[in-house]
């Protein structure tokens, strides 16, 4: 029998696992393994993607002739000449002496380097756009110099709008019976891994990343098939949007990385001290021992966070070894956009703070915080200022979801009956960013507690407000009616923030204690919130917030989301011209075509393809 899995009718997975691998590339750790993934597409020729590492090239050649059941094998696709996908090259030219090898020059001359063969006779050389048809699938192949090495390229297949990605969109892990991204939960079990992947494989070409994801942006993608980890076939604009941020070097969330260094202990006990400060100011922490934890976890937490804390001793007049080693590892992946404190230890010179900031100086938009904490030995109760200095920098730099200071003053302003207009409805929830407010529609606010008044609101992270409550921390609810009419919905939640500013002719608006926006017309009350904390839910972030302020506004009951659609969203006009289409239950937006992709995401409101319908 044979661990082969249909991708689509015409693609079938031949690839392999490897648990037993420890150091993937020699440098990285893979506890869950690692898988090397193939394509064998069955058309009227037939084509090989890729092939494998040496470590399941027995069980790869197997699938091959399984799948093949005795076609011969046309063309090999060389996407990538790293040996974990190249390693079975010439094997297979010995198997399949009909076989063509496809690539570009650079792959070629690559394929002399690692190979004793002369296969120039047998390879079919392309270049940017060239187009192999072989059959019924059309296949373009594109550049990627750099992700991750300079030869690699993708092909995409227009037939079935796939995009063979080469390494990029891979993740460790093995694929543990699955192939598809979305029968695991990919969020909770692989991201991690995803995000380690990508920032120690490819993490120093962002350019270059951002280069092929503009490519991609052009064709249309219904699936994605990288060569290590699952394949996607939906949710794809989620995974694309992290390769956006990991590429441009922007922080995924706010959040402080405290590393440090500690021979005895005493370094440890400074970085917990500040670790413990910045938490009682409600900013989240993660905190590394550089000598037990390896550098590609840090690397991956660096990527992520917003904030890096670095705290080491000196050691022989330098940086202690692997932080150093740390440090220099995090420069070769071109870190930028952060900010970054240090703190130094020495018994008698210390000097790892300065040396520290060296390593930083060739890198971009770093903002060094300047209160760098000298220990001699072991922190003192007198420098209580200094920690709270470098404490209060860094707290100075990120939005403080600090519990309220006076609780009960707060409670007098902030009227309980408002918070029973809460329902299963729809919201306006505004927030503001320097001088630009926005606001959007949400249909998930709640109360949490009663004491301390607390409520969460989920929001989508494809928001602009979401992006401003995460930098800056507070939000207003505004409590919509029935009496709301849809000019109210479609003007909230019909276009993006981004493209144009909501409240520049909108007049029924009014300011609340915190500064920001609510609607005073068409709904019952404003909540204001402050966040304390936050919970990552993968396509959106849930914000636990203490409520600062609220005010009943009108008597006229809270529409639910069962009224919306009942009474206030227009019907689908009987007598509007027949399209072939679906139509989004949720907002009433029109997708016209047929099929809808299975990964389809309205562009007005985020819900998927599931929450279609076809048009009447
Ligand atoms: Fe999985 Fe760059 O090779």
């Amino acid at each position: 029998m044979y661990c082969v899995k249909k991708v689509t009718e015409d693609i079938t997975w031949v690839g392999g696992n490897d648990r037993r691998l420890a150091m993937f590339e020699g440098v990285y750790s893979v506890p869950d393994g690692v898988s090397y993934n193939s394509y064998l597409l069955m058309d009227e020729s037939t084509v090989l993607f890729d092939t494998v590492d040496k470590a399941v090239t027995k069980i790869f050649l197997q699938n091959i002739a399984h799948v093949l059941n005795g076609k011969k094998l046309d063309y090999l696709i060389v996407q990538h000449m790293e040996p974990d996908h190249s390693a079975s090259i010439e094997e297979l030219l010995l198997r399949y002496p009909e076989m063509k090898l496809v690539c570009n020059k650079k792959t070629s001359d690559m394929i002399a380097q690692f190979f004793d063969i002369d296969a120039s006779s047998r390879t079919l050389l392309l270049k940017e756009g060239d187009n192999l048809k072989t059959g019924k699938h059309e296949l373009t192949f594109l550049m990627a110099p750099m992700v991750h090495w300079p030869e690699v390229m993708v092909t995409y297949d227009s037939t079935d709008k796939i995009l063979f990605s080469a390494d990029a969109f891979g993740t460790f892990g093995a694929l543990n019976g699955a192939i598809f991204a979305d029968e695991v939960d990919f969020m909770q079990d692989y991201m991690h891994e995803a995000r380690r992947y990508y920032t120690n494989i490819v993490g120093k070409y962002g350019t270059q990343v951002q280069a092929l994801l503009k490519k991609a942006a052009s064709v249309e993608i219904n699936m994605l098939c990288p060569l290590h980890g699952f394949v996607w076939r939906k949710n794809i604009g989620d995974y694309i949007e992290k390769y956006q941020k990991w590429s441009t070097y922007t922080p995924e969330e706010t959040g402080v990385v405290i590393a440090y260094a500690s021979v005895y202990g005493n370094t440890e006990n400074a970085a917990e001290i500040v670790s413990s400060r910045l938490r009682e100011q409600g900013i989240k922490t993660v905190m590394f021992d550089v000598s037990v934890t390896p550098a590609s976890n840090i690397i991956a937490a660096a990527f992520r966070y917003s904030h890096l804390v670095f705290a080491s001793t000196t050691y022989n007049a330098g940086i202690f070894v692997s932080m150093e080693n740390l440090l220099h590892d995090l420069a070769a992946h071109n870190i930028q956009n952060r900010t970054v404190a240090f703190i130094q230890n020495g018994s008698w010179a210390p000097t790892s703070g300065e040396l520290m900031r060296k390593v930083f100086e060739p890198l971009k938009n770093i903002n060094y915080i300047e209160n760098t904490v000298s220990i001699r030995s072991s922190l003192k109760a007198s420098q209580e200022q200094e920690i709270n200095a470098l404490v209060s920098a860094i707290s100075a730099t990120i939005p403080k979801f600090e519990p309220i200071q006076g609780a009960a003053e707060a409670e007098s302003s902030v009227d309980p009956l408002a918070l029973f207009k809460i329902g299963y409805g729809l919201y306006i929830l505004t927030a503001k960013d320097g001088d630009k407010d926005n606001g959007c529609i949400v249909n998930t606010v709640t109360q949490v507690t009663d004491s301390p008044k607390r409520i969460s609101i989920t929001v989508n992270k494809a928001n602009l407000t979401h992006d401003m409550i995460l930098k800056n921390g507070e939000f207003n609810v505004s409590v919509l009616t029935e009496e709301a009419p849809f000019k109210v919905f479609r003007h909230f939640g019909f276009q993006s923030g981004r493209d144009v500013d909501k409240f520049e002719d909108w007049e029924d608006k009014r300011r609340s204690a915190n500064g920001l926006i609510y609607i005073p017309k068409y709904t019952n009350a404003f909540i204001s919130g402050k966040v304390v904390s936050m919970v990552d839910c993968g396509t959106h972030t849930i914000f636990i917030a203490d409520v600062t302020e609220t005010k009943l506004l009108s008597a006229a009951p809270s529409v639910t989301y069962a009224y919306y659609f009942e009474h206030i969203k227009p019907k689908p006009q009987p007598n509007v011209e027949k399209k072939k289409g679906y139509v989004c239950k949720i907002c009433g937006y029109v997708y016209e075509g047929d099929p809808l992709p299975d990964d389809f995401i309205c562009p007005i409101c985020k819900h998927g393809a599931e929450y279609f319908e076809p048009l009447q």
